[in-house]
């Protein structure tokens, strides 16, 4: 029998364009004849909107933008196909970012007991949270950058007092984010103490918590783990922004940003780094997937930046690419991932909720 595949994409964020170009290469990459696809399109203005199954890939993005016209704000309906009558196999959701990537969506999948591809509720929501996911991975031992972090009240009762600590604590330039956000957005780097001031009350509008790091100069490299409780890792992939940091712009916009797969390293540096992303993976309770990203600085040392539990999942994001590099094609990719978002249902159902 066909299995029925929700595609959850679009969303209420920064990356809607984006996910509609995944949605739409992941339509190109699916075998219809092992799978019925049912189209489930959250637009800007975060409505639910059911689309009619796919008969094949879609041809445009247009196509995946025309919903039953009834959506509603969170309608999970849209998980329930009225042309089939029964509930999804697999939901594979191509969000990123808040109300996608960090848990949100994971948990509604949970109660309503569909399996999903990806990290579950926890580890997306650490994942989404710089500064939890920072202090993981000080908990398993992973190198990375010093920082400060506070939240609105605090820095807006002691301003001065937050600009010392980070004078003292941290070494120019410092990198400044909201906690809880991705694609780049509110961040900013700061030469000096004025430069700071206006890049936290920039961070505070998108976020109550802002975290200040110590700028590392260094390559910008990554690498791709994939699996559940054995995960394996890629090839690594270097990406090399043209102009400054990378930036909104230039992961999105410019198209300057060179992407080296394989990345040139040392063995010795590929083993550390490839050791660290599964650290990082297993301390978050990753499944499915994540990109582990890194600093590799010209004296060899191996910082950790950040993962991505939702990496960019078109054929030409780091993600695919490191794996096709590594002999897995975008096809096999997407169906690695099903299998393994089946497996971990699977095992779920199968563990008791309560004493007897
Ligand atoms: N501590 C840092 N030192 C140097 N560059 C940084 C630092 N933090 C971030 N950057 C630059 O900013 C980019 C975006 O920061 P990142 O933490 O990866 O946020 P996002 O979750 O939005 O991708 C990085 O890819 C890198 O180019
Ligand atoms: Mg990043």
């Amino acid at each position: 029998m066909k299995k029925r595949i929700g595609l959850l994409y679009g969303g209420k964020s920064a990356e809607h364009e984006v996910s509609l170009a995944t949605a739409l290469a992941v339509t190109k990459a699916l075998n219809f004849s092992d799978y019925e696809v049912y189209p489930i399109y959250i637009t800007e203005e975060g409505e639910w909107q059911r689309g009619a199954r796919l008969e094949g890939p879609a041809d445009d993005i247009a196509q995946l933008q025309h919903g039953d016209g009834t959506g509603e704000p969170n309608d999970i309906s849209a998980f329930l196909p009225a042309d089939s009558g029964e509930a999804l196999d697999v939901v594979i959701p191509l969000l990123h970012g808040p109300n996608g990537e960090d848990g949100t969506v994971q948990g509604l999948l949970e109660v309503l007991n569909i399996p999903y591809v990806g990290n579950g509720v926890l580890a997306s929501a650490a994942g989404m949270d710089k500064v939890i996911m920072k202090q993981l991975f000080s908990v398993a031992g992973l190198n990375q950058t010093p920082y400060v972090y506070f939240i609105r009240s605090e820095w807006q009762a002691d301003q001065d007092g937050w600009l010392d600590r980070v004078e003292r604590e941290l070494a120019w330039p410092v990198f400044v984010k909201p906690a809880n956000l991705g694609s780049s957005v509110g961040i900013s780097k700061a030469e000096d103490r004025t430069e700071l001031a206006a890049a936290v009350r920039e961070a505070l509008k998108f976020d109550r918590k802002v975290i200040v790091e110590q700028g590392v100069a260094g390559r910008e490299i990554e690498i791709a783990v994939l699996g559940n409780d054995e995960p394996e890792t890629s090839v690594a992939g270097e990406i090399k922004p043209m102009g400054g940091f990378y930036d909104y712009d230039a992961k999105y916009k410019d198209g300057d940003t060179a992407l080296i797969v394989p990345a040139e390293l040392d063995e010795e540096i590929y083993s550390r780094l490839a050791e660290d992303a599964k650290r990082a993976f297993k301390i978050l309770d990753c499944s499915g997937l994540v990109r582990a990203d890194f600093f590799v600085t010209a004296e060899n040392e191996v910082m950790i930046n950040e993962v991505n539990t939702m990496p960019g999942f078109t054929p030409y994001s780091m993600f695919p690419l490191m794996w096709q590099e590594s002999g897995l094609a975008y096809p096999d990719l997407i169906e690695r991932l099903i299998s393994l978002a089946l497996e971990r249902h699977r095992e779920k159902q199968q563990l008791q909720s309560r004493r007897g």
